[in-house]
């Protein structure tokens, strides 16, 4: 089983679409398909899970459809929260709230905060993420702090993700080949995987089938095939 597994949650868009549908409507079943998917990672033992729900290039989408993902996060913030503590979930997010409205930052942040006795799955909700902003996040704070000679250990520990694995598996939904800015660093050993599901389609055998094809993969991390023991 994958460890940490991060998903490019993409097409909520596209979905409405093919339904003639509002744009918006797609996110609000796209926040279904979140509430499945955190059941059954917890569910199959997976330790982290990362969600990307906001890039920080998404600010260039209209007004009216940021506002509605604003609610949707709230919405979810206050109706999950005790759902999630009950479970064993932790919630961190990864990226920059100062620019989320404060309501919300004081919802999120309260999330944060419960802490439930035992952990059981860690969820990283990437919020107002960029890879690069992430990066220059963490230089900022290496400099600050006078570090001349970062290693990889060190720059891993500034990032948002500071202590936890890299993902083992990325997943991203709607069949677009790109990376679109998601923890650039993290992922340089992961294994993709790429479906032309849309993600309010994305379902719980998806998931599985995901896992599944991880399973067969060989990870050489630039060594040789493992030989075989006899
Ligand atoms: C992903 O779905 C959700 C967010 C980026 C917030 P999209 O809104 O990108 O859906 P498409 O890609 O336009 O179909
Ligand atoms: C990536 O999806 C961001 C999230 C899923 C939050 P986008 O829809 O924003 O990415 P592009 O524009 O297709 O690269
Ligand atoms: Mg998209």
């Amino acid at each position: 089983m994958p460890s940490h597994v991060a998903i490019i949650m993409d097409g909520n868009g596209r979905w409405a679409e093919q339904k003639s549908l509002p744009r918006i409507l797609g996110h609000k079943y796209g926040v279904e398909t979140v509430k499945r998917i955190i059941r059954v990672a917890n569910k199959l033992g997976i330790k982290i899970l990362t969600l990307y729900a906001f890039s920080t290039e998404n600010w260039k989408r209209p007004y009216n459809e940021i506002n509605y993902l604003f609610l949707l996060l709230s919405h979810f913030m206050k109706k999950e929260i005790y759902e999630l503590h009950n479970s064993g979930i932790r919630l961190r997010i990864l990226g920059d709230l100062s620019k989320f409205p404060v309501s919300i930052r004081r919802e999120i942040n309260k999330v944060c905060s419960i802490i439930p006795k035992k952990v059981k799955l860690e969820l990283n909700m990437a919020l107002n993420y960029g890879s690069r902003q992430e990066l220059i996040h963490a230089f900022k704070k290496m400099f600050k702090r006078g570090i001349k000679n970062p290693t990889e250990k060190i720059v891993s520990s500034f990032l948002y993700t500071s202590g936890q694995p890299d993902p083992d598996l990325l997943i991203r939904t709607s069949g677009e080949f790109r990376i679109s800015n998601f923890l650039l660093w993290q992922i340089a050993y992961s294994e993709i995987y790429i479906t032309r599901k849309f993600w309010p389609d994305f379902t719980e055998q998806d998931f599985k089938k995901a896992i599944l094809e991880y399973q067969k993969r060989e990870r050489r991390f630039g060594g040789l095939k493992p030989k075989k023991i006899k």
